[in-house]
């Protein structure tokens, strides 16, 4: 439903691809991040809005990265008021949100497609399985629940996974770091 996810890891990844003269749209969750300079930002609040805009310019792009940390599911039903609190224990009914990647990933074309894979456990055998699901060039598989890595950490132990095979191995890299590698491939790619 929600989780604590920063938006640092787009953001770097949005400000190193500008630095090597990309044309970079942004789509952002709420945060307090500083908007990256020279970058087209598009602020968003839901999953559906998040998918509204990134199909909106998925059409002009190279490379579209997922590092986004989009809820799975979301209310049937929302309230538009306040809950009261005499009336008990609200029964909170879910459903599933767009799967923004699943549907990029089935539309690839010759887009250079990443996404990102948070997991606990099994992280390759799991980022690999997302790999081929959603039909990605690249997944980085993020640990996450351990202290120094993941959601709002400024590190994360990560390991990249490739369509070609070509992985690197699970290791601590600074945001920015994993940014430069992960744009080090799509370049290769696109080239
Ligand atoms: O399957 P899972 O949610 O773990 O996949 C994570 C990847 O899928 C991330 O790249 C994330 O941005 C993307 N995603 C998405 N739409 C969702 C959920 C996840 O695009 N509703």
């Amino acid at each position: 439903l929600g989780n604590r996810s920063t938006g640092k890891m787009g953001f770097a990844i949005a400000e190193e691809a500008r630095r090597r003269g990309a044309s970079v749209t942004l789509v952002t969750g709420p945060t307090y991040l500083a908007e990256p300079a020279g970058v087209r930002v598009n602020r968003v609040e839901t999953a559906q809005e998040m998918r509204d805009a990134v199909l909106g310019s998925a059409d002009g792009a190279d490379a579209i990265v997922m590092s986004a940390a989009v809820a799975d599911f979301r209310p049937e039903q929302p309230v538009p008021g306040k809950l009261k609190k005499e009336d008990g224990v609200p029964e909170i009914r879910l459903e599933p949100t767009p799967d923004i990647l699943r549907e990029l990933g089935s539309g690839k074309g010759d887009r250079v497609l990443v996404g990102f894979a948070a997991e606990t456990d099994a992280l390759e055998t799991s980022g690999r399985k997302k790999l081929e699901g959603k039909n990605l060039d690249l997944v980085v598989v993020n640990r996450v629940g351990a202290p120094g890595t993941g959601f709002g950490s400024d590190t994360d132990e990560a390991m990249i996974l490739a369509r070609d095979g070509q992985d690197e191995p699970l290791r601590t890299w600074t945001k920015r770091e994993l940014a430069a590698a992960v744009l080090d491939r799509v370049a290769k790619l696109l080239a």
